[in-house]
């Protein structure tokens, strides 16, 4: 039997005390001094400064209080305003002006971040198209990308995560290419992976599935299992990506053996070779890592895909024998409980996505918050650094949010990230 839950009322303010959790209504964000309009008494100052402020009535949430409110007849009258009252209003608004601020010069780190996104995609796109036609000169542009974009995690000690607002198009390949890049970079850079190889981890992530396109399309898109022929044929492509590549002389040879490598699994189970442990090169295996997670994330049917947080869970749960243990370790540390583009609720009822995480803290992410009122282009977004009273109790499936939640939030169809850099100099710099 369902619990019942009482229903949400409206009450005068000279009702509310120290438990009650309220909402309040009709009000926009910029019109009210408090951080959210859901929340729990937790002061006699709160009531004051509803009181304060005029605020006549607000919602009572029963499900969510400690207390009910005080009856028709509250016990003593919530003194009038003071000047105790009015300074502490002054102070709630000027710590909203500090967030505000905070909020306006985030939103522009996130254009920056996604402007050098949409750059690096054209870069790539033009790239491959020259690597295809055996073109040297793009070989050397991927070099000169690859250097400007490690700049990204060297020159900033906390490269932060971001999930990109942009949903490719299917027939854009490349965006698996560089969320496999940006993801293993990541991973490298926590595991200690110096600049010189960083470079050359760039390169052979950018290139793994390179090979793909010497694979029949029909084996490639192919519903079902694949026949042991079919099979065959596409546990080629690590080989044919590297046979691609031979024209190439500058081309590392240790980005070609991470293209070589990145289907081996630990436990030998993996393909061409079958290598195990140690034969497999480091960077061989941080790439495999970041694959075998953007492949859960972003499978070619977008309804197939696994939410960044169950795409953890699988990999932890089901294959983590094939991956190397201590830098599974360190990829879930890097992107947290709760991975970018995962959906979640928080302690005071409100709903929002993970749109970033900073390796250096995951457990506080930046989250966008669902709220009617505000435009979806004008969100709001948390720093749950700033806000350590909020925690994530749960994270939800996008398939069971509410309609007008789940176009407020648009979860992706594809997940993309990239990376900030706190330095604009180095952002321009990966444009190049
Ligand atoms: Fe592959």
């Amino acid at each position: 039997m369902s619990e019942f839950v009482i229903p949400e009322y409206r009450i005068a303010t000279d009702r509310l005390r120290v438990g009650v959790f309220i909402r309040l209504e009709g009000l926009k964000w910029h019109e009210h001094p408090f951080l959210f309009k859901n929340f729990k008494i937790t002061a006699e100052d709160q009531i004051s400064t509803l009181r304060e402020l005029g605020i006549k009535e607000v919602i009572c949430v029963p499900g969510k209080s400690d207390c009910p409110p005080w009856d028709a007849s509250p016990p003593s009258a919530v003194p009038e305003g003071t000047a105790a009252t009015k300074s502490a209003v002054d102070e709630l608004w000027r710590i909203k002006q500090e967030r505000a601020e905070r909020l306006k010069r985030q939103k522009d780190l996130i254009a920056r971040c996604e402007k050098s996104y949409l750059a690096s995609q054209q870069r790539i796109c033009e790239i491959m198209t020259g690597i295809a036609a055996a073109d040297a000169n793009s070989v050397e542009d991927v070099a000169d990308f690859a250097e400007s974009f490690s700049a990204h995690f060297l020159q900033d000690a906390e490269s932060t995560l971001h999930l990109m607002r942009f949903s490719p198009q299917d027939e854009n390949i490349y965006y698996h290419s560089l969320n496999v890049a940006v993801l293993a970079m990541m991973l490298g850079k926590e595991a200690g992976v110096g600049a010189e190889e960083l470079n050359i981890l760039c390169q052979g992530a950018l290139f793994h599935d390179v090979g793909k396109s010497r694979i029949d399309r029909k084996v490639l898109v192919k519903e079902g299992r694949l026949n042991k022929a079919e099979l065959d044929f596409l546990r080629m492509h690590p080989k044919y990506g590297v046979d691609l590549l031979a024209f190439a002389e500058s081309f590392p040879k240790l980005a070609l053996l991470v293209i070589y490598q990145h289907h081996e699994a630990v436990d030998g189970s993996g393909y061409p070779k079958g290598v195990r442990g140690a034969q497999i090169h480091l960077l061989s295996r941080l790439v495999s890592i970041a694959n075998v997670y953007d492949n859960h994330c972003n499978k070619r049917n977008p309804a197939d895909s696994l939410t960044p947080y169950e795409a953890l869970s699988f990999i932890f749960t089901k294959q983590r024998d094939a991956l190397d243990e201590k830098l599974l370790a360190a990829f879930i540390k890097c992107l947290g409980i709760y991975p970018p583009g995962t959906v979640v609720q928080l302690n005071n009822g409100a709903i929002g996505m993970v749109i970033a995480v900073n390796p250096q803290d995951q457990l506080h992410p930046n989250v966008l918050l669902y709220d009617p009122e505000i435009p979806p282009q004008d969100a709001l977004i948390i720093d749950m650094q700033s806000d350590l009273d909020l925690k994530i109790t749960q994270s939800i499936r996008p398939a069971a949010l509410p309609q007008p939640i789940f176009d407020y939030l648009s979860p992706r169809k594809r997940i993309t990230y990239y990376v900030n850099s706190a330095d604009p100099a180095a952002q321009e710099g990966a444009q190049r």
